[in-house]
């Protein structure tokens, strides 16, 4: 007789507008800088996570093709199952089916929503375990640092070694984040890696460090106050300094494009419409923009050559289970 129990989890990608670039030289995946970022509706990682005790192995299937044991991917998930697993003091392997709705590993947090379901399905898939939000947005952060956010709401801020909170919700001020994506490729260098070699290489890594905080303390004011611009401008601002850091170490994940798109952002504002860029791991560019704003920006942006498409993407709603059953066969 097999004991099996399942859980099904979805959770949203969230985009960081003061970023995280950087690790806590200690064990634990604890971000070096906070930062504050918005989880998005709109964009979603669906995983279910069914505990097997005839099960020999983990199987990983991400977006339809199951992972060989040997891959990145699958060792990533693997080790998130044994945090589980340890803290239930439950042996059972599991079978882990997972799907984003959106481009993977390319720079549009794909780790982020990709942890945040698998923490919570796998938790919620024990029966009996009685783990808070908390402890489950740390198991994410242990996977990926980004993750451990997009289990709350609306505005979400992680500091470094502190639980992630959220410290707005999603309808405290006006805003979309247009997702310009660009291409559907997984980048070259992952960001646990980029982040790596910018922080060995980097001749701009400290200046960084000291920077990061200072732009992170302005932005929680400017959204205290729903100063739009202030925000925008120290978005810009943030992502700008992140990619120049880990330019400087050789690590580049914005394209032609990317820079195209900033462009067209700026020349938005020049022409009286509020908008502003940021750019995570990747080529991809975001834009924050007024609801009014939206058919103009979408129709400008959409029109640089090279924009695949443009998602509008609203603050939203942290991760959430939306099927169990633990059962006995
Ligand atoms: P991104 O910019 O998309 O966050 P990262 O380099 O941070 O890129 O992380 C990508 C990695 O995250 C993938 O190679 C894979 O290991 C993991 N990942 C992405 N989506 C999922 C998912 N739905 N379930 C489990 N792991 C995932
Ligand atoms: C540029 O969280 O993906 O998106 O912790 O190594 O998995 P790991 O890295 P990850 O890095 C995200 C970096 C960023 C900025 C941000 O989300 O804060
Ligand atoms: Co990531």
């Amino acid at each position: 007789m097999s004991r099996i129990s399942e859980a099904t989890a979805i959770a949203h990608p969230n985009i960081a507008l003061a970023k995280y670039w950087g690790k806590k030289p200690i064990p634990g995946n604890y971000p070096a800088v906070p930062s504050l970022s918005v989880t998005l509706d709109g964009m979603m990682t669906r995983t279910v996570v069914r505990f097997d005790s005839s099960l020999e192995v983990d199987r990983v299937v991400l977006n339809g093709t199951e992972a060989a044991q040997s891959d990145r991917a699958h060792l990533r998930v693997v080790e998130l199952l044994d945090r589980v697993r340890a803290l239930a003091g439950d042996t059972r392997r599991a079978f882990v089916q997972s799907a984003n709705d959106f481009p993977t590993a390319s720079g549009l947090a794909s780790s982020a929503s990709g942890f945040a379901a698998l923490a919570l399905a796998a938790v919620r898939a024990i029966p009996g375990l009685d783990a808070s939000l908390e402890q489950v947005s740390d198991l994410a952060r242990q996977s990926s640092a980004s993750a451990a956010r997009s289990l709350f709401d609306g505005f979400v801020e992680l500091e470094p070694e502190r639980p992630a909170r959220s410290i707005a919700p999603p309808e405290h001020i006006d805003l979309h984040i247009l997702v310009c994506v660009v291409t559907e490729e997984k980048k070259s260098i992952g960001s646990t890696s980029g982040m790596q070699t910018t922080a060995l290489l980097s001749p701009y890594f400290d200046s960084w460090l000291s920077t990061a905080p200072v732009i992170f303390s302005s932005m929680k004011e400017a959204l205290a106050a729903r100063d739009w611009e202030a925000l925008g401008e120290l978005s810009e601002k943030s992502a700008l300094a992140m990619h120049a850091c880990a330019m400087a170490g050789g690590i580049v994940y914005v394209r032609g494009i990317s820079l195209d798109l900033f462009a067209a952002v700026r020349g938005l504002r020049a022409s009286g419409i509020l908008a502003y860029f940021t750019a995570d791991a990747g080529p991809h560019v975001k834009v924050l923009v007024r609801d009014g704003d939206v058919a103009r920006a979408t129709d400008v942006l959409s029109k640089v050559p090279g924009v695949l498409r443009v998602l509008d993407t609203r603050p939203g709603k942290g991760a959430t289970v939306i099927a169990s059953s633990p059962e006995a066969t």
